[in-house]
């Protein structure tokens, strides 16, 4: 089972009832109830909406007492929540009773499918060449997919990429995107695939056709409390890759503080379970498990993390966003066959961003899509915040921890973030960190430079900068930033 460690701690013990279960007398009761609500609810093509709310009450019931869906089930639900005869109350209590009894393995490979065959599935299968695509679960700073997959491309990959948006204290590839002046992420599936074919790499945001289930889906899982489940992650991130028509995926499985899964164990099992589901589906999957315990490079804030994803196209870019962007890259290279070997694939990711392909790739990719090319070259193009302010560091040492969740909401405060799905966001917004972990700083000296638009968002940000920073006399132990690799042999 997957998601049994929840189980274990939330759950009543094996064998014994429910603690809230319902005595079956009461079932035709029940029945009765839902019949009355369905009188104000149109009936959806031949299947009654009553009828299908009682069904799907008895599937939410056999998942909340720990019994295996069957996949005639599995797609029954899945198919009516895409269609709207299974409410969102009832997905939300099917999501709840996924979060404490887990989905089987099988179970997980049938939602997954449910989910991808929601809507449209992409087959790139004319394009020439080798479809790898790569997603990240999520973290703050994480600026890689806008330089990867230029470089990628530069090396002969095909990258077909669809991108999320940010969520509370994770940043978004999408809003990264849109901070560039003009740049369109609502393409038509047909120019996606032009694209794809013609310039090597395409980015785009979920459209209404691909995995329409997991859109609705996640939205609702935002709302109950139901999105940190392993299961539920897994299947939601699978049904929209498998979508893209990619022949092969690398995932950036983030582990620590500003990420998802917050130890390597949980990190592992999302791994494993994604990887399993790839390689199901008959694509080869490969997992780096790599550190979210401070921001990955120095900005975050979508302009600002703009300007950082193009300096390391440019070879100037900071050591620990080089080192995953490299990483990841080098395992598409390998995927795609365009790299026999690890140090290879290095050799190659290098001599294209000497080159000056890397950044000629990205130009093109923003032009072709609708933005201003010309911001490789000059980033006073993008969009400026008025404001400055800092956090000056309260004593000397070395910065020991930067609790990046707490980071990500001083951005999101900001307005580099949105609260909600409908927010707002500012793209000039965001913060340039001055030390990061190992490094020493004199008290009074900057530890972060806030770029802001409007003053009153400052104090608060201050605040929860200076508390997700400790600062200790000696320098921390270092910590990896790549701690794993699984999936895919080489
Ligand atoms: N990213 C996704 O696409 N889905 C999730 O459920 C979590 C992260």
């Amino acid at each position: 089972m997957i998601g049994t460690d929840r189980k274990a701690s939330r759950c009543a013990p094996a064998g014994q009832p429910p603690v809230l279960g319902r005595p079956p007398a009461q079932n035709s009761d029940m029945r009765f109830i839902y019949q009355k609500v369905t009188l104000e609810v149109p009936e959806v093509g031949s299947c009654c909406y009553g009828l299908s709310a009682v069904r799907a009450s008895e599937l939410i019931k056999a998942k909340r007492d720990g019994k295996s869906l069957s996949p005639e089930q599995i797609e029954e639900f899945i198919n009516g929540y895409t269609r709207g005869t299974v409410a969102d109350y009832q997905m939300a209590a099917m999501c709840m009773a996924v979060y404490f009894r887990g989905l089987s393995a099988s179970e997980l490979a049938i939602w997954t499918r449910a989910m991808l065959h929601s809507g449209e599935v992409l087959d790139l299968s004319d394009i020439p060449g080798v479809k790898v695509d790569k997603h990240s679960t999520g973290g703050v700073g994480d600026k890689v997919s806008l330089c990867l997959t230029p470089l990628a491309a530069a090396c002969g990959v095909r990258v077909p990429m669809v991108s999320g948006r940010g969520l509370g204290h994770t940043g978004g590839t999408l809003d990264k995107l849109e901070s560039i002046p003009g740049f369109q992420v609502n393409l038509s599936t047909g120019e996606f695939r032009r694209l794809v074919r013609d310039v090597g790499a395409c980015l785009i945001g979920q459209t209404d056709s691909l995995a329409p289930a997991d859109k609705k889906l996640y939205a609702l899982r935002d709302v109950t409390s139901t999105v940190d489940c392993i299961p539920l992650i897994a299947s939601s991130i699978m049904s929209k890759k498998l979508a893209e028509g990619i022949d092969a995926l690398v995932l950036d499985v983030k582990v620590g503080s500003g990420a998802f899964m917050k130890d390597i164990a949980s990190a592992r099992t999302l791994a494993r379970t994604l990887t399993e589901i790839g390689n199901q589906m008959g694509k080869r999957v490969v997992a780096l498990l790599t550190n979210m315990d401070q921001p990955l490079g120095r900005t975050v804030g979508n302009a600002l993390e703009v300007v950082e994803a193009v300096e390391v196209l440019q070879g100037r870019g900071p050591a620990d966003l080089v080192e995953v962007t490299y990483a990841l890259a080098g395992e598409m290279l390998l995927l795609a066959g365009i790299a026999a070997n690890p140090p290879q694939a290095r050799e190659k990711l290098n001599a294209t961003v000497r080159s000056g392909a890397a950044l000629e790739k990205l130009e093109e990719i923003i032009r072709r899509q609708g933005g201003d090319g010309a911001i490789v070259r000059d980033f006073t193009r993008l969009p400026q915040a008025r404001g400055r302010a800092e956090v000056a560091a309260p004593c000397d040492g070395f910065v020991s921890e930067i609790d990046s969740e707490s980071i990500g909401v001083a951005a999101m405060v900001l307005g580099a973030g949105r609260e909600r799905m409908e927010s707002q966001i500012d793209p000039a917004v965001g913060l340039v960190l001055r030390r990061k972990v190992g490094e020493g700083v004199k008290a009074g000296e900057p530890l972060v430079d806030i770029h802001y638009n409007d003053g009153r968002s400052v104090e608060d940000a201050q605040d929860r900068i200076l508390h997700a920073y400790r600062i200790e006399p000696s320098p921390p132990a270092p910590r990896p930033l790549i701690y794993e690799r699984l999936g895919a042999n080489r």
